[in-house]
């Protein structure tokens, strides 16, 4: 629901294996059902230790009435990353969006501010923009003429004070602009707050601010966009990625390239979920090559980061993958309950971001990522899969590794039951 107007011009990456999952109960659940679903048993089941903890039922990774609940009860009401502002660097610049199945759209105005508006016209409610554009002065209406600057202001209504008596003057009064959707922009992260209410940016962030605060993120410049599908529930994906527990036996070139004991648990800090592992070699980027290329350094890093690389996911749906040359940013967009399509963004330090000497690197580090998420795909659908399993109970969570994963499901049950702690 998020980002497919991102697509426009790209490959998505389909997995190798496994087909269209046809996991949907037969017989759906309705939302009182769903409800139902999430049972006291249930929530009391998500509440023990990690080691005697049950996760959500298989109805939230199979059932769409429970996907329509997570964009009303969830997507709707916390931070959700809306896009790069990168996609809108230049005055003119409009780029559309879906949030939550809300149709919004990203632009950036004369002055350089990029803010986020709810893609209708406020007259008689017509869709505003269908295609992004890279120089708009204004945005005109299809239905009656009325056009709109990038600032949100009304510019002019042509024949309306009577046929051929145009309003030229345009309005600045609040009732007659653009709606605007609640945004706040971190490096260069765009998020926003469909309903307004969610807390302030800075405290939804502030975990992840403190977490890389030695870490010189706006050096960093996006080189590359590249959308993946899988056949399988967002949260599942979520979960995966934020799984070290698996490269034991999914990732085994990542695993050959790590000392096993340099993988470390996910744990919870806010809403958000951080772990980290130590990589092999300096200068490189996901999977060390000793005779690869080098990348540089992300500039000021403090030397007890430089063979660091800390992940976290943001809740609900983006993680950041950060190396100490690169930082690869994830976004997981629910599309069914079954299909999601992840969206990668890749940065690089400065001008390696762009220079052709750093060329090979660059796609040294995108060519990682397409070789683990190709082998991702397939565990993710098997995931999808087991989910149809009336005897599957939420599973069991390995105090170790599954803190995070347990954290994640208790904040998404929060947000259908309406009490999530992303909440004001
Ligand atoms: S609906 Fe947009 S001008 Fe009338
Ligand atoms: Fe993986």
């Amino acid at each position: 629901m998020l980002f497919r107007r991102w697509l426009a011009g790209c490959t998505v990456v389909k997995p190798e294996t496994g087909g269209k999952a046809q996991m949907t109960n037969v017989q759906g659940l309705h939302r009182q059902e769903l409800h139902e679903a999430l049972n006291d048993a249930v929530l009391e089941g998500m509440t023990a230790t990690t080691g005697e903890a049950k996760g959500l039922p298989n109805a939230a990774f199979t059932d769409s009435a429970f996907l329509e609940l997570e964009r009303k009860h969830l997507f709707s009401r916390t931070w959700v990353f809306a896009g790069s502002r990168s996609a809108v660097s230049e005055p003119g610049a409009v780029r559309c969006l879906e949030v939550a199945g809300r149709q919004l759209f990203m632009a950036t105005d004369a002055k350089g501010e990029t803010r986020v508006w709810f893609n209708v016209c406020p007259h008689r409610g017509a869709r505003l923009v269908v295609e992004d554009q890279d120089k708009a002065a204004v945005l005109t209406c299809p239905y009656h003429g009325w056009s709109f600057g990038l600032d949100g202001g009304l510019r002019a209504r042509p024949h309306y004070h009577a046929p051929l008596e145009h309003d030229r003057q345009g309005s600045k009064a609040e009732r007659d602009c653009l709606f605007e959707v609640r945004s706040a922009i971190w490096h260069d992260w765009v998020f926003v707050n469909i309903d307004g209410q969610a807390p302030a940016f800075e405290d939804y962030m502030a975990p992840a601010m403190k977490a890389y605060e030695d870490w010189n993120l706006g050096a960093l410049r996006l080189a590359h966009y590249q959308p993946f599908e899988f056949h399988a529930n967002w949260k599942l994906v979520v979960e995966n990625f934020c799984d070290n527990y698996h490269v034991f036996m999914v990732h085994p070139a990542l695993h050959d390239a790590q000392e096993p004991r340099d993988r470390f648990g996910m744990s919870p800090d806010g809403v958000h979920m951080f772990n980290r592992f130590v990589i092999g070699v300096e200068g490189r980027g996901l999977t060390p090559d000793p005779d690869g290329p080098t990348l540089p350094e992300i500039p000021d890093l403090p030397d007890a980061l430089e063979k660091d690389s800390p992940f976290c996911n943001l809740f609900p749906n983006a993680t950041m993958a950060i190396f100490p040359t690169n930082v690869a940013f994830f976004s997981f967009e629910p599309v069914t309950v079954d299909e999601t399509i992840m969206h990668v963004w890749f940065y690089f330090a400065g001008d390696a971001a762009h220079d052709e000497e750093h060329r090979a690197g660059r796609e040294a580090v995108i060519a990682e990522w397409a070789n683990l998420n190709a082998e991702d795909s397939g565990i993710c659908h098997r995931l999808q899969e087991g989910r149809t399993c009336d005897a599957y109970d939420g599973g069991r969570f390995a105090p170790y590794w599954d803190a995070g994963t347990l954290h994640f499901h208790r904040q998404i049950a929060d947000a259908i039951r309406g009490e999530g702690a992303f909440l004001r």
